[in-house]
């Protein structure tokens, strides 16, 4: 049956993978999808992702858009942030409205998160003995409390397992996803803030050493591992609830030390950088984002995708191409698109 799917974060770099597996998989349904900015060319963009998508002009900020489209939707897709937790109340807030009017059919919600709820907070140093998380049998409250990311996720989890009004909850958590986008937005959130770092440096840096290192995933495998879930959930097949926790990681680990190397000799190359290879970033850049940032960008995050790996998914173009082989067209395309980074939680 066609479905009325409210989509955050549409113009998004995943999302322009994503997108168009929908309207694949599911030609009937229609996309509300919140856009900030909804310029007549960002709307043809997103139409050519999605034919029978239609723009809800609004920002995250704007509770009372997002309250109204969560309490309708049949289904809700946020990948804009996951670091926005008042986007997510309001979510929260309309889906419950949602389940509260179709007692028996709970709306679904499906959240892009992150790996940064593992994060050892090592401060980029070296570890011997890394912990491997699988996602089976995975519960937030094992993760460090601390951590980016779970602010949002606890409470989806809660509403996914409420006894008075529960709604369908999974959250996908992806490694570092690489490769040059389909969508609006062409370049990986990390590569943004990474470049926009080495142009005002002039070199390429890490938070501490960079000896930390995570999975990585090319994005397309990643959005057919979205779309998988999501053919499992309107099968009724799929994880959901506490156990609705999936790892969208490859077992490919790459350290920030070595990509950032990589950035760093590109970038010198190409006249961009002062010099080439990649070292510690100095406090006035790492410092403001406090612990946000050494959680995130300076800790170790081994995920195994055990979830996925069981549902019979694999990583094709993640095996044909690594994230150091495409690394320079990756930055080719940021430089294209020169938009500054805007940090957003
Ligand atoms: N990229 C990665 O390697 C990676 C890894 C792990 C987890 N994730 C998570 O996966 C999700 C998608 O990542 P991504 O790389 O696709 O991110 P992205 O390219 O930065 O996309 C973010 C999307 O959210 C929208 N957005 C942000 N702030 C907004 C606001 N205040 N109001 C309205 N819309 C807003 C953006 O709209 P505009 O076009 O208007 O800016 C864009 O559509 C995020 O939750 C991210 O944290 C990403």
């Amino acid at each position: 049956m066609p479905q009325t799917i409210f989509y955050l974060g549409a113009t998004g770099y995943l999302s322009g993978d994503v997108l168009p597996l929908l309207a694949r998989d599911f030609p009937e349904d229609t996309v509300r999808a919140l856009v900030r900015n909804p310029t007549p060319a960002r709307v043809a963009q997103l139409q050519a992702l999605h034919p029978r998508l239609v723009v809800v002009p609004g920002d995250l900020n704007d509770a009372p858009v997002i309250v109204e489209e969560a309490a309708t939707a049949d289904i809700v897709i946020n990948s804009a942030s996951s670091d926005h937790w008042p986007s997510v109340r309001a979510t929260l807030e309309g889906l419950e409205k949602n389940a509260a009017a179709r007692p028996g059919s709970p709306p679904l919600y499906l959240h892009v998160s992150g790996c940064g709820i593992i994060s050892d907070n090592i401060h980029g140093e070296k570890v011997e003995n890394p912990k491997f998380w699988s996602d089976i049998g995975l519960s937030l409250e094992d993760c460090e409390p601390t951590n980016t990311h779970l602010e949002s996720d606890k409470p989806i989890v809660a509403a996914g397992t409420r006894k008075e009004n529960p709604i369908r909850s999974i959250i996908v958590y992806p490694g570092q996803i690489y490769g040059v986008g389909n969508g609006v937005q062409k370049t990986t959130l990390w590569l943004r803030i990474f470049m926009d770092y080495a142009k005002r440096l002039g070199y390429a840096g890490t938070w501490g050493r960079g000896f930390n290192a995570q999975n990585t995933i090319h994005v397309k495998d990643l959005a057919e591992a979205i779309a998988m879930v999501l053919r499992a959930a309107r099968d009724g097949t799929a994880d959901e609830g506490a156990d609705g926790l999936y790892f969208g990681v490859t077992p490919t680990i790459l350290s920030y030390g070595e990509w950032t190397r990589g950035m760093g000799d590109y970038l010198y190359s190409k006249g961009i950088a002062k010099e080439p290879g990649s070292k510690p970033m100095p406090e006035e850049i790492v410092e403001p984002l406090g612990h946000y940032g050494w959680s995130l960008l300076g800790g170790n995050m081994f995920a195994k995708g055990d979830r996925l790996a069981r549902m019979g998914w694999t990583h094709p173009e993640s095996d044909k191409v690594t994230l150091m082989e495409t690394l320079p067209a990756m930055i080719d395309a940021a430089l294209e698109d020169d938009k500054p980074y805007v940090h957003i939680s």
